[in-house]
């Protein structure tokens, strides 16, 4: 006997939520029927695909509006299309005896779920991410119609939900206080794909990365640029390794990447100054977006002798791997409303590597300042953060501690697992 059937909505790609696909997948495993909505780009999880259970529907995507009619027009008309489709793609399944909405996007979604609820007698769940609100002033300014028309929508349609999740503490406050509304915090989780890798596993990939980037190999067959097979045939990390530093970004205007730029060319400064102890650095910047060109010439044109930066290509199986390969991680991520976090800093936890992540409001419920991770807001910091990981790297044994001491909270951190919290949290939830 099944014990419901639950419609989890995302006005976005399935496939680029994973928080979603998490709760689908929790559900389904505690006996749910799930109809997971939204749009298609990205892969699932495999889990997912594979469940017998677990129904993808595709929201047809909205047309290209707003590039061929005026802004505010084309952004009406896309408005209509989603109302018209999330309606179509609801309406013409079985009836849902839940619908779990993640917000944002908050417009139409949330009016649109609202009343498929009340028509259907559903129960109504919200999982609020961060305000749509804060994301929309980032383009157009906090004193735009629009952005308060919007957060009017969330607040009013939000107290509309039977029950409400959310990813912080800072959010549930926040959700208490502006808008009356209560909410159970649920913290994200890494995916399972992100996890310590024994060095063979590291070594295969910089000798498959060598093949297109030939900084992480070397001119020894038996060799990469970090690991060697000794005779006996052990995998080792070399003692004359460079420094690896990873960071993933969309290239976008709101995460400031001269931060990382400047901090680099500190490095690049201080390496130059004798007896400085630092190793070579290289920098692997993953992700794609609209300012990555601009940068890239930035880097180029800076001609670093000690510090090179790579911006690969990754499969996304690569991607966790090299993670857990790199010795720190670098997070730019600027809440737009303070009230969330950054998902790829729980990735990288995962993985088990430390950070250096720009500070915001609420990162202090997953970062602990020299506990786990260090929390910078300038780039002087950071470059001071970066100089004392490496400093006398890798035969520091008192910096080998530190990292030790960081690796070790981080495996307490990864020892909870989504399912177990979930069910913790959506007890009360999903009766
Ligand atoms: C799918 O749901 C049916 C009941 O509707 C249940 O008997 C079955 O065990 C479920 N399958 C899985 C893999 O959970
Ligand atoms: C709106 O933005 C201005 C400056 O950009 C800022 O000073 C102000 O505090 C913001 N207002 C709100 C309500 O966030
Ligand atoms: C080792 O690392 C610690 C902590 O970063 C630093 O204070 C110290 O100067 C380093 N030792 C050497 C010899 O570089
Ligand atoms: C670290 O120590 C090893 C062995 O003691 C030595 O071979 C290596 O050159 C040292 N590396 C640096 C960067 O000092």
């Amino acid at each position: 006997m099944s014990k419901g059937r639950v419609s989890v909505v995302v006005l976005g790609d399935v496939g680029r939520s994973p928080r979603m696909q998490y709760h689908s997948l929790s559900l389904a495993n505690e006996g749910f029927i799930v109809d997971l909505i939204g749009y298609s780009g990205s892969e699932l999880i495999r889990e997912l695909q594979e469940h017998p259970n677990v129904t993808l529907r595709y929201v047809p995507s909205c047309p290209d509006f707003q590039s061929k009619f005026p802004r505010l027009f084309g952004y009406v008309l896309k408005v209509l299309w989603q109302i018209l489709s999330l309606m179509t793609v609801l309406f013409c399944k079985r009836r849902s005896d839940y619908l779990l909405v993640q917000n944002p996007p908050a417009i139409p979604t949330l009016a649109v779920c609202w009343i498929y609820c009340v028509l259907m007698r559903s129960k109504y769940i919200i999982d609020w991410h961060n305000y749509a609100y804060t994301i929309l002033a980032l383009s157009v300014g906090n004193e735009s119609i629009l952005v308060k028309f919007s957060k009017w929508f969330e607040g009013w349609f939000g107290r509309r939900a039977n029950a409400n999740l959310c990813v912080t503490k800072a959010l549930k406050m926040d959700l208490e206080q502006n808008h009356r509304i209560i909410a159970t915090t649920l913290y994200d989780r890494p995916p399972d794909c992100f996890h310590p890798v024994p060095l063979q596993t590291s070594h295969n990939l910089f000798k498959k990365l060598s093949e297109k980037y030939e900084i992480f190999g070397s001119s020894d067959e038996t060799k990469t640029a970090f690991t060697e097979i000794k005779t006996d045939g052990v995998i080792s990390l070399r003692e004359d390794r460079p420094g690896l530093l990873v960071s993933s970004t969309s290239w976008t205007e709101d995460e400031d990447f001269n931060i990382l730029l400047s901090a680099l060319q500190l490095y690049e400064e201080m390496c130059q100054t004798s007896a400085c102890a630092l190793p070579p650095l290289i920098c692997v910047i993953t992700g794609k977006g609209p300012l990555k060109q601009y940068y890239c010439e930035l880097i180029d044109n800076a001609q670093w002798k000690n510090v090179k930066v790579v911006t690969p290509w990754l499969h996304p199986s690569d991607y966790p791997q090299l993670l857990a390969s790199a010795d720190l991680g670098v997070c730019l991520h600027m809440s737009s409303s303070g009230l969330d976090l950054p998902m790829k800093v729980a990735d990288m936890f995962g993985c088990g590597l430390p950070v250096c992540a720009h500070t915001f409001k609420c990162l202090n419920e997953l970062i602990q300042h020299e506990k786990n991770s260090y929390v910078f807001s300038t780039s002087d910091e950071l470059s001071s953060q970066i100089q004392s990981w490496f400093k006398d790297f890798p035969n520091n044994s008192s910096q080998k501690e530190i990292c030790h001491y960081f690796k070790e909270e981080l495996a307490k951190y990864r020892s909870l697992r989504w399912h177990e919290n979930w069910k913790l949290s959506t007890s009360s939830l999903f009766l």
